[in-house]
């Protein structure tokens, strides 16, 4: 290829990109944009003097620079102070006007974009730095991710560029995408995400930017670092939009006067939030001009001249078809009511609890009903009202069964509260809820064991007790149909990874009745070991913190039975051995006193669960090669780190080494 038919491709493909991201029009499929990328980047390797900056394969960047740096920010980056009422907004102007002095106050109001606030600074109209908000003082650097945004320009354009320029803004995943990447997890068997924002976050932080690509997360910019030569906010959505960068459209910014144009603005905003192709939490009330602005100062580590007002959930109807019984670990029974599809706040909702007998008896809800459903950020949706006009003739008042639907036996009241149990100990679906629980995040935090594997797996009598878990293997797992090889081996990884968490965690996986996350923690630090509590006497468990009698009962039942002992000892042969608290490891642990640096991409790990094990373990992780440092732990692809390390006559590990290395550490 020519340098002038190079220069070509690289225009058609920022025009493609623009088609792509600003008017959401495409001409080509991915396919096709892909190939005319890998020609260009073909280009460039080959003439690596003739790279045009603005080339899209620019955002392709290397993962190895993907490490996630702490940086400071050269400005702080703020938070905002929230209202929920026009009372509450109309305060908020009061006590502007008040402290300016001044009455008929321009409001700069803006949507609230539920996303990731992000830093991009360009320097000489470059893109050289991208960071998180962080701690509003210091950011991740996640410039290689950031870079691989389509609609983020690498290059700033138009006469007017400030030699150093930070552009404030929102990192978001369209709803659509959302809904499209939690499908494929489904597929996979990874867990969901529970709303875009999540998401987003998670995309954020992953390793592999060309894997952030895939996501196709987008940008949209609402503020700068300093405010240094503009006058007012409204000015400075005009020039980030000319400097090519994405702002909000016209209609979902206003120039408002007092509080009912603000409350307009927010209406005709509410009316439209079903439809907007992102999530929003509100919107943002600015004072207009720039220096008035400043001169308001901050409140803690809000500005005085913005305020977020807050939408309440939103609200959609729909038709209950059944009530449902849903049974948890500890055999609480809850009433869900099954729902027509309707889509609400972005996605599609079909289920809603309904809490308990009480509750649907004091809402009068039927099966039949149409009701109004809610859900408020990422909890489950639920029922406000009934929209008793619409009631069906026939529909009757519901009442709970008098036994568990899944094994017959019959439910109790619970003394002293409203909840319903099912209290036999061999209901299949409650060692179900409890295996789903040992796997989750609270527990042994295994996160290729989804709800839907753990029930794949239950079902086909491969997991029926804890430690049948680590009894799975590729040619038992290999028999299911729903199994491929690559969701097995991460499948396996993960379980193997997991065997070693907080001393704390695992107590609260193994369900005991009455013990939460507090407890759990708390029992944890008094001891080194989960036989430790086998000898413990009742006063002893009484004189741990947030311990009473109910839980001590408990504690001494659950470790004076032989089964349970038996099932812990057995846990530890097949290598589960929790950690002991933080603190210990530091001296004793297998890695104390050691320090570790990370390269390359990591199968079984993300970077921050290598340093979580690392760290558990008595270790600790640092940036960059020196000869004081220990290990180096390589993945695939390892980057000039790699040559330091042999350079310096650092030890180099696999991540299968590393892996061998925590093993023998579980069998000793
Ligand atoms: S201005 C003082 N404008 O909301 C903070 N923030 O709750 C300056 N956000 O961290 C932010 N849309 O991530 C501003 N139009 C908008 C926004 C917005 C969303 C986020 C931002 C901030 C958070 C505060």
């Amino acid at each position: 290829m020519k340098e002038a038919e190079y220069k070509k491709l690289v225009k058609n493909l920022i025009y493609h990109d623009e088609l792509y991201y600003e008017k959401a029009d495409p001409v080509i499929s991915d396919y096709e944009y892909d190939l005319l990328l890998r020609q260009a980047a073909e280009f460039e390797r080959l003439h690596p003097g003739k790279i045009d900056p603005n080339s899209p394969t620019n955002r392709i960047a290397d993962p190895l620079d993907a490490g996630f740096q702490k940086k400071a920010h050269r400005t702080p980056m703020l938070s905002l102070s929230n209202t929920y009422s026009p009372e509450e907004i109309q305060e908020f102007i009061d006590r502007v006007e008040k402290l300016l002095s001044k009455k008929e106050i321009l409001f700069h109001v803006e949507l609230k974009m539920d996303g990731i606030a992000v830093s991009v600074r360009y320097v000489r109209g470059r893109l050289v730095c991208a960071l998180t908000r962080g701690n509003g003082e210091w950011g991740d650097d996640i410039t290689s991710n950031l870079k691989t945004l389509r609609s983020l320009p690498l290059s700033l354009k138009g006469e007017e560029i400030p030699e150093d320029f930070e552009a404030r803004g929102e990192v978001y995943l369209p709803i659509q995408r959302f809904e499209e990447l939690n499908q494929e997890r489904e597929e996979k068997g990874l867990p969901q995400w529970a709303n875009p924002r999540n998401a987003a976050a998670g995309s954020l932080k992953l390793l592999d930017s060309r894997e952030v690509r895939a996501r196709k997360l987008k940008v949209l910019f609402y503020g700068v670092g300093q405010f240094a030569g503009f006058k007012n906010q409204h000015e400075v959505c005009l020039s980030l939009q000319k400097m090519g960068l994405p702002v909000a459209e016209k209609g979902h910014t206003a120039l408002c006067r007092n509080l009912q144009e603000i409350l307009d603005f927010a209406d005709t905003i509410q009316n439209k939030r079903a439809h907007l192709p992102f999530e929003i939490d509100g919107i943002v009330i600015k004072v207009d001009a720039l220096e008035e602005h400043q001169s308001l100062g901050m409140t803690g580590k809000s500005p005085r001249g913005s305020v977020a007002y807050k939408f309440t959930p939103e609200q959609e109807k729909s038709v209950i078809r059944a009530i449902i019984l849903q049974l948890g670990r500890t055999g609480i029974v809850t009433p869900v009511a099954e729902l027509e599809p309707t889509l609400l706040s972005g996605s599609t909702i079909t289920r809603a609890t309904l809490h308990n007998q009480e509750e649907i008896a004091r809402k009068d809800i039927r099966v039949g009903d149409t009701v109004l459903i809610e859900k408020g950020g990422d909890v489950i949706p639920k029922v406000v009202s009934v929209v008793k006009s619409a009631r069906p003739p026939c529909a009757t008042p519901w009442s709970m069964p008098d036994t568990c639907p899944f094994c017959n036996a019959p439910l109790f009241d619970s003394v002293g509260e409203v909840a319903v149990r099912c209290m036999n100990e061999a209901c299949p679906q409650v060692s179900l809820q409890r295996l789903i629980f040992y796997v989750s995040k609270q527990g042994m935090d295994i996160p290729f064991l989804g709800e839907k594997v753990v029930q794949r797996l239950f079902e086909a009598e491969l997991f029926r007790s804890f430690p049948d878990l680590y009894r799975l293997s590729k040619e038992s797992l290999q028999r299911l149909p729903q199994f491929q090889e690559k969701s097995i081996a991460n499948l396996l990884c993960s379980i193997e990874k997991a065997k070693q968490p907080p001393l704390y965690r695992f107590i609260l996986a193994l369900g005991i009745k009455y013990v939460g996350k507090q407890t759990a923690r708390a029992l944890a630090k008094t001891a080194e070991r989960i036989e430790d509590f086998y000898t413990m006497q009742k006063e002893d468990f009484l004189a741990i913190e947030g311990v009473g009698e109910k839980v001590a009962d408990s504690l001494l039942t659950f470790f004076s039975q032989e089964s349970n002992r038996a099932e812990i000892a057995e846990l530890a042969s097949l290598g589960v051995v929790p950690l002991p608290p933080h603190g210990s490891n530091e001296q004793t642990g297998l890695f104390a006193k050691k320090s570790f640096v990370l390269t390359g991409s990591l199968e079984g790990y993300t970077r921050e669960e290598a340093r979580e094990v690392i760290e558990s373990h008595g270790g600790t992780v640092k940036s960059s090669v020196s000869k004081k440092v220990d290990y180096l732990l390589a993945g695939k692809d390892p980057g000039s780190k790699w040559e330091k390390a042999r350079k310096q006559g650092v030890t180099i590990l696999s991540e299968e080494e590393f892996h061998q290395l925590l093993k023998q550490k579980g069998k000793s």
